[in-house]
């Protein structure tokens, strides 16, 4: 009898825990939604190299140095990459939900 408890107290435990993984954040959004410093290099690549330069390295005078940027700017960041910012276009109808933070998890480990 004591064995049946014990199976039921298991059974309500591995629930517990199946529940508690569901609702949790990470569970929320699938892994490849997930922003990522690397998803940002894969991103960056594609879309902000041509003007930024490889591996941040810029080009020349005309486009802005993105590793001058500090941790500190992230909303300025985000609003000139959704919004464009002169010569710069808007990439806010381009990139996914979570891009513009993995562009920036990118930008602040590539300095
Ligand atoms: C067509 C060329 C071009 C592409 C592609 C481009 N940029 Fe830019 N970007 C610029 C130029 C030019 C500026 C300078 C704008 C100015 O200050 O007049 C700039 C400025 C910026 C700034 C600084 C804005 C500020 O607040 O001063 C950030 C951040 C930035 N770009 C991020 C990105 C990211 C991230 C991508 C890729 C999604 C990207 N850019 C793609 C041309 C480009």
């Amino acid at each position: 009898m004591k064995w049946m408890a014990r199976r039921a107290a298991l059974r309500a435990l591995c629930t517990g825990a199946w529940m508690a993984a569901a609702l949790s954040p990470a569970a929320a959004q699938p892994a490849d939604m997930q922003p990522s410093a690397e998803k940002g290099r894969q991103l960056y690549g594609s879309f902000c190299a041509r003007c930024h330069g490889l591996n941040m390295v810029t080009p020349g005078s005309a486009f802005f140095d993105l590793r001058t940027i500090t941790a500190d700017q992230q909303e300025r960041f985000e609003r000139s990459v959704n919004q464009g910012l002169r010569a710069m276009p808007a990439w806010g109808g381009i990139l996914k939900p979570g891009d513009v933070q993995s562009l920036w998890l990118y930008v602040m480990a590539g300095r």
